[in-house]
């Protein structure tokens, strides 16, 4: 196991060996994270020993119980919620389903209105259970955003009406990373009377967040974009407020998501979220920190480069830029074989091969959007990294140039 010594305490540097082959750097932490030694000890012995279904009432099942609770605990105070308003689910994209579906079906058994508000540069987490509701005979209003991928709240103030049953707009984006403006945007929706979902799975544990500040009614979470493990998330559901389930069975958590819990994962992500929690604050200056000298190298030493998205208003560790005359896709290969994994955005979006949605929605040209590359840090990155980085990008994007059919403008 390598560990990196930076002379900080032990949780600052929490992450096991981040690749079987250290000579590669890892600049795609918005995709995922690598799980936290401390993490992977505390889960261990809900792999091995501590098998107990927590719906059995023996010994073995409430040791599962307490472990659940524990966790419960830990992941309502990154978000400052109290536990029973947390629910246990397989990931963000759950969580997203959940707030979503299980809002609308609400509404419809309560008699509220059929109007669905989201932006258009939401997580494929969001947008596709909006053209499912759609199909359902919901209208979804996807409201446009800045140039810099900002939504605007009077957008959202002029599209509201007393039928709309949720509105759902993203805390932080994940391909360009800009902060929404959420207490103004849950204000809005709730003058109108409608509930208030926000996916923060890009920024809980990575900003404060506090929902009763805030005033979301339903927060989406994922443990392992905090180096915790994959396929656990939570969503946050304000006391009081009623979702109808949509995975029905044995009524695990509070009925609303049916399903034997993922225990080991569930101890996993609480622990993820006590680490992030008592390191936010080292994690927002040590990110900022390396993120502006990644972006302040990169725009001084590559010409035709830009950043994309907001200056400020942008979480710690997202740096999305285009480089003009270079293919995005073509440089994240050669950026792989120089031993850098980079994204172009968003996971999802580069299996379905089609460009960027939240890209397009920034009014960015068919150019623009091509040559488009986010670099995402973590906690196990260093400043020589970044150099390193710099200087494959250097290369690459020189070689690509120099084929590219825009050569003379670019190279
Ligand atoms: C903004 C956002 N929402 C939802 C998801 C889906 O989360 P998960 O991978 O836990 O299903 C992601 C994952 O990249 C994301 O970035």
């Amino acid at each position: 196991m390598i560990r990196q010594d930076i002379g900080k305490a032990s949780w600052w540097w929490p992450v096991a060996a981040t690749n079987s082959d250290r000579e590669h750097i890892y600049l795609d932490n918005a995709a995922s994270t690598p799980v936290a030694d401390e993490v992977i000890s505390e889960m261990l012995p809900y792999l091995k020993h501590q098998y107990g279904n927590p719906s059995s009432i023996h010994k073995f099942g409430r040791e599962t119980t307490r472990a659940i609770q524990l966790a419960r605990k830990r992941v309502a105070e990154l978000v400052n919620a109290s536990p029973r308003e947390i629910t246990f689910t397989s990931g963000g994209t759950e969580a997203d389903n959940l707030a979503l579906k299980g809002a609308a079906i609400h509404a419809i058994n309560s008699g509220r209105g059929t109007r669905i508000i989201t932006s258009s540069i939401e997580h494929d987490a969001v947008l596709e259970p909006c053209k499912d509701l759609e199909r359902l005979g919901f209208q979804v209003t996807y409201l446009p955003v800045t140039s810099e991928g900002m939504v605007r709240p009077l957008d959202l103030k002029k599209a509201m009406s007393s039928d709309v049953a949720l509105v759902s707009v993203m805390y932080a984006n994940n391909e360009i990373g800009t902060i929404q403006q959420i207490i103004e945007l849950a204000g809005t929706a709730h003058e109108f009377g409608a509930l208030f979902h926000t996916d923060a799975v890009q920024a809980a544990g990575k900003i404060p967040i506090d929902v009763k500040a805030a005033g979301v009614d339903l927060l989406s979470m994922s443990s392992h974009k905090i180096n915790g493990p994959k396929g656990v998330g939570a969503l946050y559901v304000k006391s009081g407020v009623k979702l109808a389930p949509i995975l029905h069975g044995g009524g695990q958590e509070s009925t609303l998501r049916s399903g034997t819990e993922n225990v080991p994962g569930i101890v996993g992500f609480g622990k993820a979220s006590q680490m992030a929690g008592e390191r936010m604050q080292a994690y927002g200056q040590r990110i900022t920190q390396m993120r502006d000298y990644l972006v302040a190298k990169v725009l001084r030493e590559i010409p035709h480069s830009r950043l994309n998205g907001a200056r400020d208003a942008r979480i710690p560790n997202n740096a999305h830029f285009t480089f003009f005359g270079v293919n995005g896709e073509d440089l994240i290969i050669k950026l792989d074989e120089y031993g850098i994994a980079a994204s172009t955005g968003s996971a999802c979006s580069v299996k379905k091969q089609k460009p960027s949605h939240v890209l397009k929605a920034m009014g960015f040209s068919y150019e623009e959007i091509t040559g488009s590359l986010r670099l995402s840090l973590g906690l196990q990155n260093t400043d020589q990294e970044i150099d390193r980085a710099v200087a494959a990008l250097v290369k690459a994007i020189g070689e690509l140039r120099q084929l590219s059919p825009f050569k003379s403008k670019y190279a």
